[in-house]
């Protein structure tokens, strides 16, 4: 008997140990100092609350008709997002709800106003996503403190205000030096260098896994290791602009003068953007609709200034061998593309013909269900969760098993082989770089798995997911003689 119990104890021992092991945290997370985790936004508390863009639209119109239709005032409303939300929630619990809140609708994730998936019932602050009084409270970051020691998950504090001699004094900060009129008494003003830094935007536009923190959006680490930064050319500075002074920044890293910055934070969102112009016109809302279709033209436009395409025939012997097609990143101040690379799809389409116009090689047409063949060069990435297998969604996802994604004014170069090319003089080659928001079965995913208070017929007139729209980023030709005898 003794001799038996020995092992069993020693087995038992390492059942009981092991997994404690395993659970330790790798990444210690101070929860005390972060009360909101796995959201690491901090609320410096007083009897001033947070308020909302209405509110200041009484006296800044400006900013807010700029704000409104932003993909940041759709950050709440977007259903895409609510879909994953959703799914999100019932696969890892209530709890994860706070991460994904944290940097969607700020305010209302902390004074507790969103206990769910959904928009029903909410008020004008919460469904205002990341609305005026989240940025403009901003008075300090935590960038440092996080488990992995840089920006994550919101790593930002926010103070509205404090409570003055006579009740709670609101308290707003900007990059300009206030005069005594600034607030018109409503608020106070507080200069703050900050809000000229990418480290205010980098709090939310570094999305780490919510327990694990691996970086699974890293636009800030992208642009800070890249030579916009060295120059000083900030998110800012290309996204607060119209789209002609984004070009300068992003072309000569030339700074926009302190009158040239807006409220557009126009990015590449062409789909929300479209849904939300839908939305706004079903409403009635015509001048909200222009607004909306304003920033479907500027992502448009982005995206296209944002790449450089080059065919480069390569010979052997005097024969044509192979194509070389050079992918340069010429404008976006991070990778290209950056955040939801496993989500968003950049990809190469190319078709050489031979003198007779007959198609000799090709790669990356769309099928006629809308998705992509499985040869086509996409330049993405593939998340897999911890058993390294596939992996889509974020609370799964602990590393990258390919990422192929562009650096700053850096390029990818792509081969393709030609074949048999004989009875052949010259081909005629076209490619082009095309870009859509979301692979067309991912989109059908999520938008099928939107809360049941959000109708996606009644609110954007869809009753299916028609085929995602696609944008050609740029294109090129180049007719390429197949023998190159010297
Ligand atoms: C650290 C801040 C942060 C956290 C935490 C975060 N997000 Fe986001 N999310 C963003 C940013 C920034 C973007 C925009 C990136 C882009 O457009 O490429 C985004 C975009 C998205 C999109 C794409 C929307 C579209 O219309 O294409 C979805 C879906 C989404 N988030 C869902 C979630 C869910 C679900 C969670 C929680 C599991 C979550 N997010 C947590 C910051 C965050
Ligand atoms: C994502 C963060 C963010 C949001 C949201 C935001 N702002 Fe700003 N705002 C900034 C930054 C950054 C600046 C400084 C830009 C610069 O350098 O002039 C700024 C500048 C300002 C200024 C100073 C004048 C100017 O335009 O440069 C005012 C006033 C202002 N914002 C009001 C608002 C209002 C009102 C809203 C909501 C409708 C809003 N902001 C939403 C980040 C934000
Ligand atoms: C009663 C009018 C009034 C309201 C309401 C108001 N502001 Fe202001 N605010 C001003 C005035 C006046 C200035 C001075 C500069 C100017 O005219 O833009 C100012 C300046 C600012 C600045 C620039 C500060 C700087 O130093 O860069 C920011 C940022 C700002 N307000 C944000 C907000 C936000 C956010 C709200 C809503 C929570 C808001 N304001 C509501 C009147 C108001
Ligand atoms: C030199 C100009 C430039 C700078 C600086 C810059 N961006 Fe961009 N950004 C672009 C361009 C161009 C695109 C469109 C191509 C792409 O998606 O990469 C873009 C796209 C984006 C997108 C949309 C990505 C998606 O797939 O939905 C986000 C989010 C974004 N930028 C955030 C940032 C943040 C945050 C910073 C600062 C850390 C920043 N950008 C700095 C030019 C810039
Ligand atoms: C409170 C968190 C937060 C802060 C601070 C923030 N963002 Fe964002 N941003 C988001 C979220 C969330 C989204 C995506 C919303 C969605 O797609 O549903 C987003 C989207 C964007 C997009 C549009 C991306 C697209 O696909 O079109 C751009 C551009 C952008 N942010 C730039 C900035 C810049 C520049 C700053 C700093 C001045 C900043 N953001 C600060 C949370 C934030």
């Amino acid at each position: 008997m003794k001799y038996l119990i020995l092992p069993v104890l020693f087995i038992l021992c390492f059942i009981t140990v092991l997994p404690a092991a395993a659970d330790q945290d790798v990444f210690p997370v101070d929860r005390e100092f972060y009360p909101y985790y796995p959201s690491l936004f901090k609320w410096e508390k007083s009897g001033a609350v947070f308020t909302e863009p209405q509110t200041c639209a009484d006296c800044h119109d400006k900013q807010y008709k700029e704000w409104s239709g932003s993909v940041h005032s759709l950050a709440l409303r977007d259903p895409v997002y609510q879909g994953e939300l959703n799914k999100a929630v019932k696969a890892a619990g209530h709890d994860i709800g706070r991460q994904c809140e944290g940097c969607h609708s700020p305010a209302a994730m902390m004074n507790g106003e969103l206990k769910k998936p959904g928009l029903a019932g909410l008020s004008s602050l919460a469904l205002a996503g990341v609305s005026c009084d989240v940025c403009h409270s901003v008075s300090g970051t935590t960038h440092t403190r996080t488990p992995m020691k840089v920006p994550e998950n919101g790593s930002l504090i926010l103070n509205p205000g404090y409570d003055g001699k006579d009740g709670a004094q609101l308290v707003k900060r900007g990059s300009l030096k206030p005069d005594t009129e600034c607030g018109g008494g409503f608020h106070e003003c507080i200069e703050s260098p900050l809000h000229d830094q990418a480290d205010l935007c980098a709090g939310c536009h570094q999305v780490y896994h919510y327990d694990k923190h691996f970086p699974i959006e890293s636009t800030y680490n992208e642009w800070k290791q890249s030579p916009y930064a060295q120059k000083g050319i900030q998110c800012q500075d290309c996204h607060m602009v119209e789209t002609e002074t984004f070009l300068k920044s992003s072309t000569d890293f030339r700074k926009p003068e302190r009158s040239d910055y807006r409220h557009y934070f126009s990015g590449v969102n062409y789909l929300l953007a479209y849904l939300s112009a839908q939305s706004a016109t079903r409403g009635g809302d015509k001048e909200q609709a222009a607004r909306s279709m304003q920033q479907y033209d500027m992502a448009i436009k982005r995206l296209q200034s944002a790449a450089g395409l080059e065919i480069v025939p390569l010979y052997s012997d005097g024969e044509l061998r192979e194509l070389k097609i050079k992918v340069s990143n010429l404008r976006a101040g991070h990778n290209l593309p950056t955040s939801l690379t496993n989500i968003r799809q950049m990809w190469l389409e190319i078709t050489a013909k031979d003198q007779n116009g007959k198609v000799v090689m090709s790669s990356g047409s769309l099928e006629t269900d809308g998705s992509l063949s499985p040869e086509t060069r996409v330049f993405n990435s593939d998340g897999m969760g911890s058993n390294f297998h596939f992996a889509a969604d974020p609370w799964v996802i602990t590393a990258f098993s390919r990422h192929e994604t562009i650096p700053p004014r850096g390029f990818k170069e792509v081969y393709y082989g030609v074949g048999n090319l004989k009875k052949t003089k010259y081909l005629t080659v076209e490619v082009k770089l095309r870009y859509r928001t979301a692979d067309q079965r991912v989109a059908e995913a999520l938008l099928a798995a939107v809360p049941k208070d959000i109708d996606l017929a009644k609110e954007y007139g869809l009753n299916s997911v028609p085929q995602l729209p696609v944008v050609d980023m740029v294109s090129t030709q180049l007719k390429v003689p197949v023998r190159n005898k010297k």
